[in-house]
């Protein structure tokens, strides 16, 4: 029986308070191998009625178009859909629900409110606490909360927390773009007598944020909630509950709150109830309002932040100096939750670190960032504490003040650290036969987790933690395969379009930490700024969606021209600030971007790049003039790089590993035998290098690709499995559970780098993983979404199995293989509405449509399904 899945809408999982009034349907179906969907219908049931698509021929199943009236505000429905193969008609899927949040800024009455009293002029400003007390007057119907504010907010109503989201509402471009979320708030509320209230924090807002220093209220200095709550009654009355000025402010126990810093709290100024109807706010003061343009409040893309996992302390150490320290086993981005018994006034302090050196944990590569959480006790039986606006990336936590046995708390799970990022839906999985790739790879999986927290960051525990563009560049197909990041990503490629200059630069990171502040002015590099082209595209790649190239077109095209212009006739970026081939090993730890190969080289072949990138974009959307006109400007940004930095001998200008990655992986080599050339060179480096890396973020993602390309694939796998210092399993072999910024951010004498740059959480260096699961696990996408998967494993490095699980929009893919003797056998998993082709080393790919397909290949023999 064929049955589709659940519908979903957008690149939602949870679709409430959606932010599109036609969200595009989507379904996966299993059926059995071979089925072919030939057409479906869609069923749409709101308050107007039900309307059905009538039966569609057609095999598409991912963002297929709205099929009902546009949704208006706050209206839902419950939609499903039914398939049919050939003929014979499927059961309907189980409904599902989406509900519009509030489309017309007209929707909104709530403003912002914060707490009036005279600024403390001190750093640290005591964040306030609002509320109000109201009624309700009948049978309530369904409750809508939709919350917004400047700074971040957790609400409670009659003292029950309000979602499970956390950092809310995230960090945009704040002045044109900012989030709210919508809550289903029904079972909250109780007759008669009511509460609301809200915490609020810092964060991103106001708080302390940049290096050397940073600033504080970047983007204002209010603490305020945007709220409004809706009440709809059975019979049919609204009533609207909005943040104005009958709301009352007063000072929490919140002391201070900073991202970077940590969080200070004293329990004994809690403020018993105060979210609850009984509360009296006689004492409180009236709050201030202030002004919030409702045009700039979007729904958000993709999911929030949550705790998505705990994890306790492996052990307590006693360092030399007598500090207490738990080890969490882990290095990881999150904070403390405690449990905690004392007098009122015992202090708990923590202080987080990534790492110890001579045996005490070293904070120096934080910079400023004092990541420090305390909590002052208010005496009562058992204290359960956990910092609300505060983040930090550690694997060891410094506790002092603790009132009592730490070790007997440990033991009692008293004390577990909690991980916070975005709640991305998993969908990628890696194994093999080897320990420590698999190890390398569960480290890109931390880092990953640890630097996506509403936006993709370079690193989660330093005075930084900003949308650096080149990281995410990088690492984007890699992240495209481990985590649904379609919506999340989505929605920051719009903050990097708003943030664009004018002249189409791209800035170094998104959001900007605003221009009058800036200490290195916004300028064109490339690596960075190709976001704008390569990232929309690798999204349109992985998850076969068109609109975000759509939606990117005017910032991708803006980028290329401006290149164009600053490249003129010879086509050679040439001039100017480049960051190129950032932390190439070889680069002294104070000069990152001082690297082997010539940053124009690279500035250069990314142009190209790009370029050919846009052209391919334009041929999607169907702008045939620009498709052909970028065409033809990339084949001649080819012959300008080939000319310039090409030599006659095979070798390149820059005779590095980063420059043959570049040209080989970018086409950048017309002549075949050139081509091959390069490529034995490329070989001859890395075994020159003893199978060393020397790559920074520019060549690390691209290697092993050129490698594969240029026949060597085993040097591809001697890089790979390379223990000895700069390599990937370097730092496995010394213990690390994320990836490192640099190649050696703990040197093999043990000390930490002494750059000042020294983060143990990057993910840019992780983007290799994106080639195990292309190449030694073999499931790439051959079409956009993977609607055709080329299934190409090439076993090597001594591997005896490797495998990949990919939920693509289709639904599951996979392919293991495993040599037995001197036999490959290779099993793969089509999802149903794909096909794919299985090409086993050496031989013809064979096609194949959705179901298991298994294949046994000996050398010299043919391959025999
Ligand atoms: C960040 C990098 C970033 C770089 C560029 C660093 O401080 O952590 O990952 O891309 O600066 O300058």
């Amino acid at each position: 029986m064929v049955t589709p899945g659940a519908v979903r809408f957008e690149h939602h999982r949870e679709a409430l308070g959606i932010g599109v009034s036609t969200p595009r349907v989507s379904w996966k179906t299993v059926a059995p191998a071979g089925w072919v969907q030939s057409a479906y219908e869609i069923e749409t049931a709101t308050d107007g009625g039900t309307v059905t698509s009538g039966r569609i021929d057609s095999d598409e199943s991912v963002l297929v178009p709205w099929a009902a009236e546009p949704l208006v505000s706050r209206q839902a429905a419950t939609v499903r859909v039914r398939v049919w193969g050939g003929d014979d008609v499927s059961e309907w899927s189980e409904p599902s629900a989406v509900e519009a949040g509030l489309l017309d800024p007209v929707d909104w009455i709530a403003v912002p409110v914060t707490g009036d009293w005279p600024e403390e002029d001190s750093d640290d400003r005591r964040p306030p606490i609002v509320r109000r007390g109201f009624r309700t007057e009948g049978v309530i119907a369904a409750a809508r909360l939709y919350v917004s504010a400047h700074g971040l907010y957790e609400v409670e109503i009659n003292g029950e927390r309000v979602g499970t989201d956390a950092f809310s509402p995230g960090w945009t471009v704040y002045r044109e773009r900012l989030r709210y979320y919508s809550y289903d708030v029904t079972g909250l509320l109780a007759d008669g007598e009511n509460a609301i209230g809200a915490w609020l924090g810092d964060g991103w807002y106001r708080g302390r944020l940049g290096w050397r220093g940073g600033f504080r209220n970047l983007f204002g200095d209010d603490l305020s909630l945007i709220a409004q709550l809706e009440i709809r009654y059975a019979d049919g009355r609204v009533d609207t509950v909005a943040t104005d000025g009958d709301w009352k402010a007063a000072l929490g126990p919140i002391v201070s709150s900073g991202l970077y810093d940590g969080e200070t709290y004293d329990a004994r100024d809690e403020v018993d109830g105060w979210s609850s109807p009984r509360f009296d706010d006689a004492g409180w003061t009236p709050v201030a309002t202030g002004i919030r343009d409702p045009a700039t409040l979007v729904a958000p893309e993709g999911p929030p932040v949550r705790c998505t996992q705990e994890v306790a302390p492996v052990s307590v150490l006693t360092t030399p100096s007598g500090a207490a320290v738990l080890d969490l086993g882990q290095n990881l981005v999150g904070r403390l939750r405690i449990r905690v018994r004392g007098a009122a006034g015992d202090t708990v302090t923590i202080r987080t670190a990534e790492v110890m050196q001579d045996g005490e944990i070293y904070t120096r590569p934080l910079r400023d960032a004092k990541s420090t959480d305390v909590y002052t006790l208010a005496g009562r039986d058992v204290e359960e504490w956990e910092p609300r606006f505060t983040i930090h990336g550690f694997r060891f936590a410094e506790i002092s003040g603790w009132p009592g046995d730490i070790s007997e708390a440990v033991a009692n799970g008293d004390i577990v650290a909690r991980v916070y990022h975005s709640d991305l839906e998993r969908t990628g999985w890696f194994d093999s036969s080897n320990a420590l790739v698999n190890r390398l790879h569960e480290n890109v999986l931390w880092s990953m987790r640890g630097n996506f927290v509403d936006i993709p960051t370079d690193c989660p525990q330093r005075d930084e933690r900003v949308g650096w563009t080149g990281d995410i560049q990088v690492f984007a197909p890699t992240a495209s395969f481990l985590y649904d990041v379609s919506g999340m990503l989505s929605s920051w490629l719009k903050d990097v379009a708003v943030e664009q200059l004018p002249d189409g630069t791209v800035p170094w990171y998104v959001p900007v930490i605003p221009a009058k502040h800036m200490w290195t002015p916004i300028r064109p590099g490339a690596v960075w700024g190709d976001v704008a082209v390569l990232t929309p595209w690798v999204l349109y790649e992985r998850f076969g969606d068109a609109g975000i190239l759509a939606a990117q077109y005017d910032s991708a095209k803006a980028w290329v021209d401006l290149i164009d212009r600053l490249a003129g006739p010879d086509h050679l970026w040439n001039e100017g600030f480049q960051l190129g081939d950032w932390l190439d090993p070889a680069a002294p730890p104070q000069d990152p971007a001082d690297a082997t190969t010539d940053k124009y080289l690279v500035a250069t072949a990314y142009f190209a790049w790009s370029t050919q990138h846009l052209a391919k974009t334009a041929a999607v959307l169907g702008r045939v003039d620009d498709a052909a006109r970028y065409s033809a400007l990339a084949a001649e940004i080819r012959v300008a790089f080939a000319d310039e930095y090409l030599l006659a001998d095979g070798r390149m200008t820059s005779d590095a590993q980063t420059a043959y990655s570049l040209a080989i992986t970018f086409d950048l080599i017309p002549d075949p035998g050139q081509l091959d050339r390069a490529g034995s060179r490329l070989a001859e480096l890395v075994a020159e290098a003893e199978n060393r890396i020397a790559t920074g973020f520019a060549g690390t993602p691209l290697v092993s690709d050129a490698l594969t390309r240029a026949g060597a694939i085993d040097s591809a796998y001697d890089l790979l499995l390379e223990p000895e210092c700069p390599s990937w399993l370097y730092p496995v072999t010394q213990g690390a559970t994320t990836i490192w910024e640099r190649w050696d951010s703990q040197r093999p004498d043990g000390t930490v780098n002494p750059g000042t740059m020294t983060s143990f959480n990057h993910y840019a260096l992780g983007a290799v993983a994106d080639w195990l699961h292309r190449v030694v696990a073999g499931i790439a996408p051959a079409a956009p979404g993977y609607r055709s998967i080329a299934f190409a494993p090439r076993p090597g490095g001594g591997f005896t199995r490797a495998s990949a699980q990919h939920e693509t929009p289709y639904g599951r893919a996979s392919i293991e293989w495993h040599i037995v003797e001197d036999e490959l056998v290779v099993e793969v998993v089509v999802p149903t509405g794909a096909d794919a082709t299985v090409e086993l080393p050496g031989q013809t790919p064979i096609p194949v449509g959705s179901g298991s397909h298994r294949f046994t290949s000996k050398r010299k023999e043919a391959l025999t399904p």
